[in-house]
């Protein structure tokens, strides 16, 4: 570390959530902040043998050692943030920025039925882009206007800045993908922010030379849920043969699949200025592989891939997950 910034390199669900609890369970960082559009994204991670999911804490929410921040830029959509820190207990440690905006039922509801969002792009119904909207028109409010988060506002690029000055651990957790980014990715299909790594560290509050390392995580195939191109896509029943079928955690939408993008992993690397990779879900294309924890005793093949990754992108791949579980993990850190 010291300060570390996650991003996912395709179209979101690379599998970011379960690097980021791996990392906040190995690491030990101080805090762990997110940055990202808000509640549109799912991360799922498995810790002895129990699933979880976040929209809106950090996915390091399963250390408790750790403070969990959600950076200005994050919408919050209030009783889904209330229900996690129920969740994960995390009543005393938990702080949003006074500034994030806030999601109301009217944002949801636009989101829902605006022809545009929902038939054309596709978004996740959750509000996000008609509340990034208001946020625009300098309408939308914000946490400090909402009792029932007094308890948790704080200013969040002050806690980071002060943590990363007295030489602390500090995780930052990008959402989406690089592909979803509003500026780089495919308009119109793409989310309501710029989520790359520059994105991500405008939303907590940290300028660019505070990074130390930007980790951009790839699944070891390419999915894509709702609208907008996707190269080389399987058919459906193709997907299937390969177990590579997945959906949504947010929508329960079937995620349409492609194989591994070298093209668009070697753009992402520039737009994020990686300095590792993570490949993730190795274990699906490589089954011989699940959940090995020792570069040693992966397949030829396996290891050809990782090879071939970091020969085409130039950027040492340090973490390979190998299954569900947070140690289900080669870490060659
Ligand atoms: P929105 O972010 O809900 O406005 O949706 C815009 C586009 O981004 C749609 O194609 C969504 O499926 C996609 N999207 C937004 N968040 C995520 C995510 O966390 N994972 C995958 N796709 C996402
Ligand atoms: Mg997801």
């Amino acid at each position: 570390m010291p300060c570390l910034v996650t991003v996912g390199g395709f179209f979101g669900d690379e599998g970011k959530g379960k690097i980021v609890a791996y990392l906040a369970k190995r690491d030990n960082p101080t805090i762990a902040v997110r940055g990202g559009v808000g509640p549109n994204a799912g991360h799922t991670f498995a810790f002895e043998g129990k699933e979880y999911k976040v929209r809106m804490l950090p996915s390091a929410a399963l250390n408790p050692s750790t403070r969990l921040l959600i950076g200005a830029g994050v919408l919050v959509n209030p009783r889904i943030l209330l229900n996690e820190i129920a969740m994960f207990k995390a009543d005393d440690r938990t702080y949003v920025d006074a500034q994030c905006g806030i999601i109301e039922q009217q944002h949801i509801d636009r989101d829902k039925s605006e022809d545009h969002l929902k038939s054309k792009v596709g978004t996740t119904g959750t509000g996000t882009g008609p509340a990034n909207a208001d946020r625009a028109l300098r309408t939308l409010k914000l946490a400090k206007d909402i009792p029932e988060l007094s308890l948790y506002i704080e200013d969040v690029s002050n806690s980071v800045n002060f943590a990363l000055e007295a030489g602390e651990k500090v995780l930052v957790e990008g959402t989406q993908g690089t592909y979803l980014s509003l500026f780089h990715g495919g308009y119109p299909y793409v989310t309501s922010r710029d989520v790359t790594a520059s994105g991500i560290c405008s939303d907590v509050g940290i300028g660019p030379k505070r990074v130390d390392d930007v980790l951009a995580v790839f699944k070891a195939y390419v999915t894509r849920v709702g609208g907008g191109p996707l190269e080389n896509e399987l058919s459906e029943e193709e997907a299937k043969k390969r177990g590579w079928l997945e959906f949504g955690s947010v929508t329960g939408r079937q995620r349409r699949a492609a194989p591994f993008d070298f093209e668009l992993a070697k753009k992402a690397v520039r737009l994020n200025s990686a300095t590792q990779i993570a490949v993730t879900k190795m274990d699906v294309l490589f089954p011989e592989c699940a959940r090995m924890r020792d570069w040693n005793k992966l397949s030829a093949g396996a290891k050809k891939f990782v090879e071939e990754i970091e020969g085409e992108l130039g950027v040492k791949v340090t973490l390979i997950g190998t299954g569900p579980e947070l140690d289900d993990m080669v870490d060659r850190r």
